[in-house]
């Protein structure tokens, strides 16, 4: 059985000896300076888990296609911080602040077309599966993006609504993940669809912990700005469950807070200390605490069905733990 410390070793590599065409450097610095900051990786590192799930080594067949999961959510990220108005991503400058928004734009396009032909190097006897998964995914990451933005000039939106949001924005490309992992692996139409429903529950509870922390987190190992999604009126876990139980004068209170200014660094100090104290007074943050746990044991039921060995099961539990268990 392929041990963790393996795939730490082997996505380390991956990305270490990953390089891009030089020219222009206008379009392709950016792409190089997101892949070299890193993020915690976590949609290859859980394409090759599934992966070892039914295979003893990893060769390239499966290590373009992950990189290509990494390429495409770097892509995305690019594009969701002109989107979301963030100066600070990975603990550096947002691409489209170090350089501008049209450097953002056209790097993001020519990394998502990067991820393509990386996904691409896939075995020929399964790419036909692996393109179409991948496909499908990346325009449901466009729909959940494109919900949450019309999300932020809503006062209000039903927790059935948000949950799609999220499930099409995140929690979808890390079900892909784990099944292009399967799909690679060759493993039985089942074990590729309980990898998928693994990912997804996985996935929401990783959006909702992600919610939690730009509110809650420490911004030193967030590697983001605090409080962003309170000053863009985004329609967070946290948001939608304070809406949800509110009384109809706390209901008042955030709508109130929603209007507030956001023109000077003051003036969103004021609305996240006033939107926060609604949430600490609705205890909406020890709420999102408890769902995330739910949504993981979900998950693990997911796994559970898999029928594994005992190592290989333990390879997805630890997985999942130090995803939930994140603070950055
Ligand atoms: C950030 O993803 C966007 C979300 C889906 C919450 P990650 O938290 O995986 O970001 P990096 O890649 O580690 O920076
Ligand atoms: C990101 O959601 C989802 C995608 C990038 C597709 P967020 O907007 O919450 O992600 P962060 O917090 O900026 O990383
Ligand atoms: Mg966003
Ligand atoms: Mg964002
Ligand atoms: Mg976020």
């Amino acid at each position: 059985m392929i041990q963790e410390s393996h795939i730490d070793q082997v996505i380390k590599e991956l990305f270490d000896n990953l390089s891009f065409t030089e020219e222009p450097a206008g379009l392709y610095d950016p792409l190089r300076y997101m892949m070299a900051i890193g993020g915690k990786r976590i949609r290859p590192r859980l394409c090759l888990t599934a992966y070892a799930l039914f295979k003893n080594g990893f060769s390239q067949e499966i290590l373009m296609p992950a990189a290509a999961l990494e390429v495409f959510h770097s892509f995305t990220l690019i594009h969701d911080d002109i989107m979301d108005k963030a100066d600070v991503r990975r603990g550096v400058p947002t691409v489209y602040r170090k350089w501008n928004e049209n450097t953002a734009i056209l790097s993001g396009d020519v990394m998502s077309i990067e991820s393509y032909k990386l996904i691409a190097k896939a075995p020929s006897g399964v790419l036909p599966k692996a393109l179409e998964l991948f496909s499908t995914t990346a325009a449901q990451v466009c729909d959940g993006q494109q919900f949450d933005m019309d999300f932020e000039d809503q006062d209000f939106v039903p927790m059935e609504d948000y949950l799609k949001m999220i499930g099409l924005k995140t929690a979808v490309l890390i079900a892909c993940s784990a099944k292009m992992g399967a799909i690679i692996a060759g493993a039985s139409d089942e074990a590729c669809s309980s990898l998928y429903r693994f990912g997804y529950d996985l996935g929401l509870a990783f959006q909702i912990a992600d919610d939690w922390l730009d509110t809650y987190g420490d911004p030193q190992v967030f590697g983001k700005a605090i409080g962003g999604d309170i000053v863009n009126n985004k329609k967070s876990w946290l948001m939608t469950r304070a809406y949800e139980k509110a009384s109809d004068s706390m209901r008042a209170q955030l709508k109130e807070a929603m209007m507030m200014p956001v023109d000077t660094d003051e003036d969103k100090e004021t609305k996240i200390a006033a939107v926060k104290a609604i949430y600490a007074a609705l205890e909406v943050g020890e709420e999102a605490q408890k769902e995330i746990i739910r949504l993981h044991n979900q998950s693990m039921a997911h796994a559970a069905s898999l029928d594994l060995q005992p190592e290989a099961y333990a390879l997805l539990e630890n997985y999942a733990k130090k995803l939930i268990g994140r603070s950055k």
